[in-house]
């Protein structure tokens, strides 16, 4: 059975999930972000309308499309009732395996047959979740970039058990919101851009580590002689270096290779609490307003 996509649940109202909620909501899905803190639904709240608001400011969208994107937007800690009318969730919570495995297990008992589950994560691949589900063939991947609300491409990956008809669903799905979808034929941890990002990453922190450069200088050189918007160093605030930190220690779990352990630098930023933007500090400081 084939449903039109009308209803989306977000699960997760970090940096990532709130901002998918909000593309979402803008491009006119009936959307609920919902999260077990009713206080980071508040910050969530708050960080959108600072953004959105701003947008409007500066001519980027009109208020009449944000305020139409707050009406179809619903902030709500209860799950369940939210995710049995959703025709697509996508799950953007802690990238902890057994913690995604109880949600999907979860939401596959409380939604709709034809409801489609798909993880934003980037580390682990979707066919470590299907099988906690009854519906293995409407579960993928679906991976946005930080800053959501700004970054075109949306990575769409299948895992082995997928349906074609899925894929294709989803697809549509991202070109719907606006975004460019990036298909993957199998799945792989990291996917396509974040494997790219990763190399640069290393070579970044060897380069930095090793005393070669400073990591501004490694920051410029990227900017400036590779036309990044941002140096590897500065994406790594953006982020947030306990993601980068956590993304490391999922792939060892996967891997078993040493090398694929965090970096000395992540490690120390990462235990002293320096996390980058959200904390104010990380390679750079941020005042906060
Ligand atoms: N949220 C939403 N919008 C943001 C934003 C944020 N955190 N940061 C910036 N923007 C938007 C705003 O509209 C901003 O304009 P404003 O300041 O007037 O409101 C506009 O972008 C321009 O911002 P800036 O002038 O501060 O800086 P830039 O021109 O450099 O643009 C950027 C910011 C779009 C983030 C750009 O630097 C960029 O593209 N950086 C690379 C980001 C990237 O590589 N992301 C991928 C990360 S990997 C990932 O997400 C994978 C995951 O699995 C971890």
């Amino acid at each position: 059975m084939t449903t039109e996509i009308r209803t989306v649940v977000v699960l997760g109202a970090g940096t990532m999930g709130s901002q998918i909620a909000a593309v979402c909501a803008l491009a006119g899905y009936g959307t609920s972000l919902v999260d077990i803190s009713q206080d980071q639904l508040d910050r969530a709240r708050t960080q959108l309308e600072q953004r959105l608001s701003r947008d409007v400011e500066k001519d980027r969208r009109t208020r009449e499309d944000v305020d139409a994107a707050w009406d179809r937007l619903t902030l709500t800690t209860d799950r369940d009732a939210a995710a049995a009318t959703a025709d697509l969730v996508i799950e953007a919570a802690v990238e902890d395996l057994s913690v995604k495995r109880t949600i999907f297990s979860e939401l596959d008992a409380v939604c709709p047959g034809h409801t489609l589950l798909v993880t934003n994560s980037s580390n682990i691949v979707s066919s470590r979740v299907a099988d906690a589900t009854s519906r293995p063939d409407r579960v993928c991947n679906l991976h946005f970039f930080n800053p959501a609300l700004v970054m075109v491409c949306v990575e769409v990956v299948p895992h082995p058990g997928t349906a074609p008809e899925t894929v294709d669903r989803i697809v549509s799905f991202v070109e719907s919101l606006g975004k460019t979808p990036v298909r993957l034929k199998q799945e792989i941890p990291g996917f396509v851009a974040n494997r790219l990002l990763g190399a640069l990453r290393r070579e970044a922190l060897e380069l930095y580590e090793a005393g070669i450069a400073d990591f501004q200088d490694i920051d410029v050189a990227a900017k400036t002689a590779l036309g990044h918007p941002m140096g590897p160093f500065e994406l790594m605030d953006l982020v947030g270096i306990d993601v980068v930190h956590l993304i490391r220690l999922a792939e060892y779990e996967q891997t078993g290779d040493p090398a694929s352990l965090p970096a000395a630098s992540i490690k120390e930023k990462y235990e002293a609490g320096d996390f980058g933007r959200k904390t104010g500090r990380g390679w750079y400081e941020y005042p906060q307003s």
